[in-house]
């Protein structure tokens, strides 16, 4: 079954608890949200403190996305604040194994992320490891980006060495999908699909929601 993660990024933000109270009775599964520091990424997003804010008014599973410099530093905070699930990128940390024992430390599930451009045998070391593989089907800093179409390529990737590990891994992909597209990433193996623009932005998301799972 495919899950469907909103990025709250495409939300309106002066209505945050509104907003995801939507999603959440559009029966998604998880909540994604987009961590930007301005030096990993060209934009800067929210922290920690927006993270406990939501934590008391949803109880869907928070997708935690860092895509942030060193992101060691601040795991711990977004465990503390009620992330579920906390996403790495392999390229913005020297080193990612201790990033992964940091997110284990604190009993919550380790995502690791790869941009278009890096390739997924990248990632073969940890995924004894990993709970969730990323990888982001646009450049990450922005939403409503257009899907990047070289990046089946990265799913089908990861999805082969998913199943060589014989564990369970979750696939998840991020950035331009929509019901136009999300054949395309699921045939290639994604099982969890994150969507901002494409939810927050339609005039019926249960309907769209429902789009995106079938
Ligand atoms: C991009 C973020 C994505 C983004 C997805 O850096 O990681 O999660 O918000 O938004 P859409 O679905 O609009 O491309
Ligand atoms: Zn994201």
């Amino acid at each position: 079954m495919i899950k469907i993660s909103p990025s709250i990024l495409a939300c309106d933000f002066a209505n945050l608890q509104s907003e995801i109270k939507k999603v959440e009775d559009a029966g998604v599964e998880y909540l994604h949200i987009d961590v930007m520091d301005g030096i990993f990424v060209p934009n800067i997003t929210l922290g920690p403190c927006v993270v406990k804010a939501i934590r008391k008014y949803s109880s869907l599973f928070f997708d935690v996305h860092l895509m942030i410099t060193d992101p060691i530093r601040y795991i711990d905070d977004f465990a503390k604040a009620g992330a579920d699930l906390i996403t790495v990128h392999v390229e913005s940390t020297f080193d990612v194994s201790a990033a992964i024992d940091r997110i284990k430390v604190n009993g919550k599930k380790v995502g690791l992320s790869i941009k278009p451009n890096t390739k997924p045998e990248i990632l073969r070391p940890y995924l004894d490891r990993a709970d969730l593989i990323l990888v982001m089907t646009v450049e990450p800093g922005f939403g409503g980006q257009s899907f990047i179409d070289a990046t089946v390529d990265n799913i089908k990737a990861c999805a082969a060495m998913i199943k060589e590990s014989g564990r369970e891994i979750e696939l998840e992909v991020d950035g331009g999908v929509s019901p136009k597209n999300a054949h395309v990433v699921k045939n290639a193996g994604a099982n969890v699909i994150v969507a901002g623009s494409a939810v927050f932005g339609s005039s019926d998301i249960p309907k769209t929601v429902k789009e995106l799972k079938a």
